[in-house]
């Protein structure tokens, strides 16, 4: 399947230079969406993931799919303020803005493998941030896996350590 495709890319939004990757079109493809969580779920099979971890908002759609298909479990990684119980913050910058993210203290036990799960690979930032806050509190993360990957962003040279696989590419 060409999921390409599906995906609908929107001009100078949130603001204007920025070419947008609206990944609505696909998860509303019953198929694609399907496809897109199969593809991620292969990649990840033969490393004995514990858990997935996903950040806020489009990371929980792909995160928590590809979690149940595996029939492990998920961990939400959240915009500030969102999280109940005591957490350890990261702040970090995006390709527009600042963005601080969040993780419960005790969401992952000691040595636990984690594989972190969003829709987008632009500047890295964000899924760096989520490995910060996954080692702080002291997996360990064996996967990055990605829907889409900017490579004009170079996202990936600041992942160098860490197996990273995207399914589509933007150049
Ligand atoms: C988007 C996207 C990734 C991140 C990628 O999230 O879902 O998480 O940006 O960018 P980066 O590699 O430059 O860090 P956004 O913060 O827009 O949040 P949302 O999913 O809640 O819309």
């Amino acid at each position: 399947m060409d999921i390409k495709s599906k995906i609908r890319v929107i001009e100078d939004f949130p603001e204007k230079g920025i070419s947008f990757k609206d990944i609505t079109t696909l998860i509303k493809d019953g198929e694609a969406f399907q496809e897109v969580v199969n593809r991620i779920v292969d990649d990840l099979k033969a490393r004995e993931v514990d858990y997935i971890a996903g950040p806020e908002a489009r990371g929980f759609l792909l995160g928590a799919a590809v979690a149940y298909a595996l029939g492990i479990g998920f961990i939400p990684i959240r915009k500030p303020g969102k999280l109940p119980a005591e957490t350890v913050k990261h702040e970090y910058e995006l390709e527009y803005g600042n963005n601080t993210l969040e993780i419960h203290f005790d969401a992952i036990e000691k040595g636990k493998k984690v594989a972190i799960v969003d829709d987008l690979l632009a500047t890295g930032g964000t899924v760096l941030s989520a490995v910060k806050l996954i080692e702080s509190i002291g997996g360990e993360v064996v996967a990055l896996e990605f829907l889409i990957e900017l490579e004009f962003l170079k996202g990936r040279d600041k992942l160098s350590n860490y197996h990273t696989n995207s399914l589509v590419k933007y150049d």
